[in-house]
C-alpha cells in the first residue's frame, strides 16, 4: 500500500480515516476523490498530520474519465471505498441519487480498477476494500443472535439495498476477473466530523440550542454504536491481514435503544452546562412519527475481526460519547459552516415538518 485512492474522503468516515492513516503509515500518499455533496466538507480534511502527503481531487466516482486518469497519473495502488449516499431517510423520500453513487457509481470504479490492474497491470499488487454496512442484512427480533458474515442479505431501505448491490458487484469482480476485494460491514458510526443529519449529533446540535430531540416512534430501536476511530483501526487492519475476497463485520457492542441513547448525551450535556436553561436536556425528548420499514434491531458479531486480526474497539459508549460531545463543543465554527445554507435547513423542515416534530 503506497498510494492510496480514497473515496468519499471529505465526508464522515473518510476524512476520520484520512487522517488516522496518515499518521499509522508514514511513507503513504493518499489522494482523496470526492464529490462534495451536501455530506462532503473540505474542513473535514483540515489540519492533517502530514499534508504534503495528501491531494485532494473534486470529482465524482461515477466520472470513469477521471477515475481512469488518476489510477494512471498516481499509480494508484489501493481504492478503499467510502463514497456514498448514506442517509436511509433521505434514501426513502428521495432514492435515485442512492442508485446512481451507490450503485452505479461502484460499478464505475470496480470497472476502472480492472482495467487498469487487470488488464494493463499498472501495478504489482493492487487491492479494492469496499466500505459497507450492516443494514445490508435487515433487522433483528430481540431474540435473533447477532449479524455475522454468513447471515442471508435481507437489505429493507433503499439505501441498504443500493448498499447490497453494491457489496453483490464487489464480490463478483473477484469471483468473475479475480479483482483482489476486501469488504467490510461495519454498524453505526459516531464521532468527530459526522454530519448533524444523524441521530447522535443531530441531538446534541438541537440540545445545545434547546430544541426538540425529535425520536422517531417509540425509541426502542437498537443500533449497535462504533467509536469512528475502532471503524480506522478495523479498515487498516483488514488492508493489513485480511484475506482477498473476505467479508468481516465490524461492530462495537454498544447497544442501548435509541431512547436511551439520547438520554445518555442528555446527561452528559447537563455535565457540562448545569445553567443552562435548556436543563435538563432531557425534557427536549419529543416523540415523532416513525420512519417507514424501521429496522427494530442490530447488533453484529465481531469474531472474525477478533480471531483472524486480532482486533478489537477500544471505546466503550460512555468514553466515545464523551469525546464526541467534547468535540462538538469545542468546533462550533464547523457545526455552523456544514449546516448553513438552504440546504440543511430545507432538510430538517422536510423531514420533520411531515413526522408532526417542532423544529424549533
Ligand atoms: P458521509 O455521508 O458522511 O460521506 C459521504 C461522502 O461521499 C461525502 O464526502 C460525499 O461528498 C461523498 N460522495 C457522495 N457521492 C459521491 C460521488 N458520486 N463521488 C465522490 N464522492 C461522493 O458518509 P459516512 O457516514 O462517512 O459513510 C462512509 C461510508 O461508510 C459509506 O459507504 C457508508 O455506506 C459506510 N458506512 C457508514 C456507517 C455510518 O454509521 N455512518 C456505518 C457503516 C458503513
Ligand atoms: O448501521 C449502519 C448505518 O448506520 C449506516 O450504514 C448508515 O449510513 C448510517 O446513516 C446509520 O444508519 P441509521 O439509520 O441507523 O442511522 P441514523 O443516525 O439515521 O439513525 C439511528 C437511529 O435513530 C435509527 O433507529 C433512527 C433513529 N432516529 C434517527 C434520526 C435522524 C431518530 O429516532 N430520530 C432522528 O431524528
Amino acid at each position: 500500500m503506497q498510494h492510496v485512492l480514497v473515496t468519499g474522503g471529505a465526508g464522515f468516515i473518510g476524512s476520520n480515516f484520512i487522517h488516522y492513516l496518515l499518521k499509522a503509515e508514514p511513507e503513504v500518499r493518499v489522494y482523496t476523490l470526492d464529490a462534495l455533496t451536501y455530506a462532503g466538507h473540505r474542513q473535514n480534511l483540515e489540519h492533517l498530520p502530514d499534508d504534503s502527503r495528501h491531494t485532494f481531487i473534486h470529482g465524482s466516482i461515477n466520472n470513469r474519465q477521471l477515475v481512469d486518469n488518476l489510477l494512471r497519473k498516481y499509480t494508484i495502488d489501493t481504492i478503499i471505498h467510502f463514497a456514498a449516499e448514506t442517509h436511509v431517510d433521505r434514501s426513502i423520500s428521495g432514492p435515485a441519487s442512492f442508485i446512481e453513487t451507490n450503485v452505479v457509481g461502484t460499478f464505475t470504479l470496480l470497472e476502472a480498477a480492472r482495467q487498469a490492474w487487470l488488464e494493463e497491470k499498472i501495478v504489482a499488487q493492487p487491492r479494492f476494500h469496499h466500505i459497507s454496512t450492516d443494514e445490508v442484512f435487515g433487522t433483528l427480533a430481540l431474540d435473533d443472535p447477532p449479524f455475522c458474515e454468513t447471515t442471508p442479505y435481507a437489505p429493507n431501505s433503499p439505501y441498504a439495498a443500493s448498499k447490497a448491490s453494491s457489496d453483490h458487484l464487489v464480490r463478483a469482480y473477484y469471483k468473475t476477473y479475480g479483482l483482489p476485494v476486501t469488504i467490510t460491514n461495519c454498524s453505526n458510526n459516531y464521532g468527530p466530523r459526522q454530519f448533524p443529519e444523524k441521530l447522535i449529533p443531530l441531538m446534541i446540535f438541537n440540545a445545545l440550542q434547546g430544541k426538540p430531540l425529535p425520536i422517531y416512534g417509540d425509541g426502542q430501536q437498537v443500533r449497535d454504536w462504533l467509536y469512528v476511530e475502532d471503524h480506522c483501526t478495523a479498515i487498516h487492519a483488514v488492508l493489513q491481514k485480511g484475506r482477498l475476497s473476505e467479508t468481516y463485520l465490524v461492530g462495537g457492542r454498544n447497544q442501548p435503544p435509541n431512547v436511551e441513547l439520547v438520554r445518555l448525551i442528555c446527561a452528559i450535556l447537563d455535565e457540562h452546562f448545569p445553567d443552562s436553561p435548556h436543563y435538563p436536556h432531557a425534557d427536549l425528548i419529543q416523540f415523532v412519527a416513525d420512519r417507514p420499514g424501521h429496522d427494530r434491531r442490530y447488533d453484529v458479531s465481531t469474531t472474525k475481526m477478533e480471531d483472524e486480526l486480532g482486533w478489537q474497539p477500544q471505546y466503550n459508549l460512555d468514553q466515545g460519547l464523551h469525546n464526541t460531545v467534547a468535540w462538538y463543543l469545542k468546533n462550533s465554527n464547523w457545526i455552523t459552516a456544514v449546516t448553513g445554507g438552504e440546504s440543511f435547513a430545507n432538510w430538517i423542515n422536510e423531514n420533520y415538518t411531515q413526522r408532526g416534530a417542532e423544529t424549533q
